[in-house]
C-alpha cells in the first residue's frame, strides 16, 4: 500500500501536466478506504475535475469523467481488484447553497458500498461534509504548473 502519497500531498506537490495530476490522484485513490469523502478546493480551472479523472482511474473505474455542473452529481461504477463493483459519486456543489439541497437530491441513496465521494466547490456544502473528509487544495502557480496540497 502506497502511504507515501499522503506525505507527498501533505507537503504539497507541483504538477506540470494534467496527466501528472491524474497520476497523483490515482495513487491517492488506491490508498484511501471505501467511504472516503474527498473535498477538492480551488478556483475555476485549478484541476478539480482533472484530479477526479485520475481518482476514478485509481479506483478501477474506466468511464470518462467530465464536469457534472449540469447534473449536480454523477455516478460512475467499475469493478475493484476483488471484483466488487465500486461507486464513485462526483458532486459539483458550485450551484448549491448548503447541504439541505443534497438531502432533497437524495445523494445518500446513491452511496452504495463500496463508495467514494469527490466534491468540487466543497465550501458550498461545508455544513454537510463529514468531519473525516479529506481536504485537498488545488491552485495555479505563476509558472503555469498546478499545485496540490492535502490539509493536515
Ligand atoms: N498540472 C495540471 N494539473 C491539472 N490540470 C492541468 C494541469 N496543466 C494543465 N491543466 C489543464 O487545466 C484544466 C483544469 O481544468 P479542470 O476542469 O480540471 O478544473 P476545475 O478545477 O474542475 O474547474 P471548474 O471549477 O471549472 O470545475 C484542464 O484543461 C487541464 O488539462
Ligand atoms: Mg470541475
Amino acid at each position: 500500500m502506497d502511504s507515501s502519497i499522503f506525505a507527498e500531498l501533505r507537503a504539497g506537490v507541483a504538477t506540470a501536466s494534467a496527466e501528472d495530476t491524474r497520476a497523483l490522484a490515482a495513487r491517492l485513490a488506491a490508498a484511501v478506504p471505501a467511504g472516503t469523502v474527498l473535498a477538492l478546493h480551488g478556483d475555476l480551472g485549478a484541476g478539480k475535475t482533472t484530479f477526479t479523472q485520475g481518482f476514478a482511474r485509481g479506483l478501477g473505474i474506466q468511464e470518462s469523467i467530465t464536469s457534472p455542473t449540469f447534473n449536480i452529481f454523477t455516478l460512475h461504477r467499475g469493478p475493484g481488484p476483488d471484483g466488487a463493483i465500486r461507486t464513485l459519486v462526483h458532486l459539483d456543489a458550485y450551484r448549491l447553497d448548503g447541504g439541505a439541497q443534497l438531502e432533497d437530491l437524495m445523494i445518500d441513496d446513491f452511496l452504495t458500498p463500496p463508495w467514494w465521494l469527490v466534491v468540487e466547490w466543497p465550501s458550498k456544502v461545508a455544513d454537510w461534509l463529514p468531519p473525516g473528509a479529506l481536504h485537498l487544495e488545488l491552485g495555479h502557480l505563476p509558472d503555469r504548473r498546478h499545485h496540490l496540497r492535502l490539509r493536515a
